[in-house]
């Protein structure tokens, strides 16, 4: 493997300094990208990519549950190799280093790292303490997400998140963490996309563990986000020194007319997908419109619960993917209305930079208290074929481009955005799409496990060089 590497990056560096790379991404001379302190990086998470799921003690998880069960993800795919990171890892930080991507979001497998009483399991620690330690030996700046879907299955078993208690078993697990791993981490996340936790997993059922009741999910939720209220003092004791956030997806919605009832409608959709994550974080409270969306869903909150919950965050991670266009659904929600004609994606998504922008600001003008943002999550998944020994990924140039263009419009409009990572730094597991979906920038074959750093990659290897090479 890492001759594989090595020799992809024998191939990349002549092209990239003998400026024979046509060159579609560099962002223009004015652009805050340039600033050397905005941090450009990669993301991953574990079971997208790590394997070895039954390897040095590591418990089952609800993804390998879910995906074991029949029907439940594209072509029965699961991760139980994914893209071998667990013991690629040492290659796969080679290449990270060599794309001179400054930063690296990866996420920690709770099941890898605790036994099922809550003592800590030395091998699968170890993986991590190398992992980090060789990253901050590179000069990478290393975001840690504690929780990235893959919830222990032993305590799916006793209700996951539907049972307060998982909240404290987080807490737990976040202080065997920061115990283990302080210094080695510049930024924690607690919790990734806590909406999809909560309403994909137990709201809709198509992530897991599978359920499917709307009074689940506001529960749900309400035990995920005291789970991250409970972690960030945890943190801030043992690891002082570091960063301490969250990370959460967003989604523009837009009417699909003037009309009142649609405009609702589209305001509907932002406080179901944003507001019901960032105002109990950022004002202490649920907005009221998500029960008038799901009458009579109202979780079960205790006192102290809502400040626990709002504590100062050091930093937000905001994902951002696509818009949604919405209209009234007649009744108290709002239905899909997809547009006819505009640029999509292999997930069908559509690909809109400006609703990045327009919620930024947005969120500025909400939330007076709004931390520093970094983008934790953006990019888009393509059919990609390694065609001569090189994937052209236009598309997915031309969309990081605008995104990252319309991150420095949010910074010039005062937001203060400080880093972008792109999703995702290889090819991975997407939940319920399989490996059918290509995120990456850089291309995994699977039978071989070959990895070939897209063309989208070299690019922002180029710039980031460019950039460094500055005075
Ligand atoms: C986000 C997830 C990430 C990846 C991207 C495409 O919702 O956080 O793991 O699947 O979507």
């Amino acid at each position: 493997m890492a001759n594989d590497a090595s020799a992809v990056f024998d191939t990349l560096s002549p092209a990239v300094s003998n400026g024979s790379l046509a060159d579609p991404f560099t962002p223009p001379a004015d652009s805050s990208l340039w600033r050397k302190n905005f941090l450009l990086g990669a993301a991953t998470a574990s079971y997208q990519i790590e394997g070895a799921v039954n390897e040095d003690g590591r418990l089952p998880s609800i993804w390998d549950t879910f995906s074991a069960t029949p029907g439940k993800v594209l072509a029965g795919d699961t991760g139980a190799v994914a893209c071998d990171h667990y013991h690629r890892w040492e290659a796969d930080v080679e290449m990270l280093a060599s794309l001179g991507l400054e930063g690296y979001r990866l996420s920690i497998a709770w099941p890898r790292v605790m036994g099922a009483a809550g003592l800590p399991n030395r091998k699968g620690l170890d993986f991590y303490k190398r992992l980090l330690s060789r990253l901050k030996e590179k000069g990478i700046t290393t975001s840690v997400t504690l929780y990235h879907w893959d919830l222990p299955q032993h305590l799916e078993d006793r209700g996951g998140w539907l049972n307060r208690d998982t909240a404290y078993r987080f807490a737990d697990y976040a202080d065997l963490m920061s115990r283990e791993l302080a210094g080695t981490v510049d930024a924690w996340a607690t919790l990734n996309e806590p909406w999809c936790s909560a309403y994909l997993g137990y709201g809709n059922g198509h992530h897991a563990p599978g359920l499917a009741n709307d009074r689940f999910a506001t529960q749900a939720m309400h035990h995920l986000l005291l789970a991250h209220g409970l972690a960030i003092p945890v943190l801030r004791a043992n690891d002082p020194a570091s960063q301490k956030g969250i990370v959460a997806n967003i989604g523009r919605g837009t009417p699909n007319s003037d009309s009142a009832a649609d405009q609702r409608a589209a305001h509907l959709f932002e406080v179901q997908h944003n507001a019901w994550i960032l105002d109990p974080l950022l004002k202490g409270a649920y907005p009221q419109d998500l029960f008038e969306l799901w009458p009579g869903t109202e979780p079960l909150v205790l006192d102290g619960d809502m400040q626990t919950i709002s504590a100062p965050l050091d930093f937000l991670g905001i994902n951002y993917y696509f818009r949604t266009n919405v209209a009234s659904d007649g009744a108290h929600g709002f239905r899909d209305v997809p547009l006819e004609g505009v640029e999509r994606t292999q997930m069908g998504w559509e690909v809109y930079p400006d609703g990045l922008r327009d919620l930024l600001t947005g969120f500025k003008r909400t939330y007076h208290n709004l931390p520093p943002i970094y983008i934790t999550e953006n990019g888009m998944a393509s059919d990609d074929k390694v065609i001569d020994g090189h994937v052209d990924d236009t598309q997915r140039i031309s969309f990081l481009k605008r995104h990252l263009a319309a991150v420095d419009q949010a910074i010039k409009a005062g937001v203060d955005i400080r880093g972008y990572f792109l999703w995702s730094l290889m090819d991975n597991f997407e939940w319920a799409f399989g490996y059918e979906r290509r995120f990456g920038v850089v291309h995994i074959d699977y039978s071989t496990q070959k990895r070939t750093v897209k063309r989208s990659a070299e690019l922002v290897a180029k710039f980031l060089k460019e950039r460094k090479a500055r005075v």
